[in-house]
């Protein structure tokens, strides 16, 4: 049995990165749906489709763990397919299965509760509002998790979201650096214009911007601190698996890339932050 990562494309090798520092011995198969990326910009329903095959395809892979390292299908597509598809589909396979999110631990990271914890400390008085900027793809903006979901659980954190709208389209292709950090810049100011002062700190809430974290670095103000998803998701999963012995990661460092779109196109942009070029297979 191994752990599927699924992202629309590259982004999510950033989390798997993560991740295969943390578990070395566990198997992995990484997803990239490349042929129908970007999803950002796309209506719910077929986000909904596309991530099911994905984990559909992962499944079949042999994985028993499937983990969206993806904000997009994550906030728009995780809960329904954990209520309306999986608890089917796991009868279907006859063993133990199951599909976890980014959106989580991000939230655990951001807020420092579990996700158990909701709205204990309501009606306490705010001392100070901690402003928490997140920038992500227009349909995670859309879905509002991180607002709905921190304001369940921390009164004292105010969430600004500033939906990006090129800016996964533009990684994945490969943009020049120069036009990355135009379009970064001008989306921190943008945030910054509308909540009338500069975030106190920041999600990338989209795995691709992880990628060119040092560019909002230098958009934000020195210091910013950010909130790393691969580093919260890694601790997610140790928890998960340790709670969850059924759920078996492998133990021969198994190591394969599928993408639905064409392999080797992606190597030069995974290069940059992998440090040597990954091989994908044909999904
Ligand atoms: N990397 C993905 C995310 O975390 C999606 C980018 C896209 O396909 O638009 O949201």
């Amino acid at each position: 049995m191994s752990i599927g990562v699924f992202d629309s494309g590259v982004g999510g090798l950033t989390v798997h990165h993560r991740l295969v520092e943390r578990f070395p011995r566990a198997d992995f198969v990484y997803l990239a749906d490349q042929a129908n990326a970007p999803y950002g910009g796309r209506p719910g329903e077929e986000i909904v489709d596309l991530t099911r095959a994905g984990c559909m395809r992962l499944f079949d892979e042999g994985c028993s763990l499937v983990v969206l390292a993806c904000n997009t299908a994550a906030s728009v597509a995780l809960r329904r397919l954990q209520q309306t598809w999986l608890p089917g589909y796991r009868r279907e396979l006859g063993r133990p299965v199951n599909i976890l999110g980014i959106v989580v631990p991000t939230i655990e990271a951001a807020t420092g509760l579990p996700w158990e914890h909701e709205a204990e400390r309501r009606g306490e008085k705010v001392e100070k509002l901690d402003i928490l900027g997140v920038f992500s793809t227009p349909a995670t903006a859309a879905s509002r998790v991180y607002e709905i979901e921190i304001d369940k659980r921390r009164q004292d954190v105010a969430v600004f979201s500033e939906p990006c709208p090129e800016l996964a389209r533009m990684i994945e292709a490969g943009a020049a650096r120069e036009a990355l950090a135009e379009v970064i810049s001008g989306h921190v100011k943008a945030l910054t214009a509308r909540i009338g002062r500069a975030p106190d700190r920041a999600i990338l809430g989209c795995t691709h911007y992880e990628i060119v974290a040092d560019l909002f670095r230098a958009a934000l103000p020195a210091g910013t601190p950010l909130i790393r998803q691969p580093e919260a998701t890694a601790d997610a999963l140790e928890r998960y698996l340790a709670r969850h012995p059924e759920l078996d990661p492998g133990q021969d460092a198994l190591r394969r890339f599928l993408t639905t779109g064409a392999p080797g196109a992606q190597n030069g942009l995974v290069e940059t932050f992998w440090g040597s070029p990954l091989s994908f297979e044909p999904a």
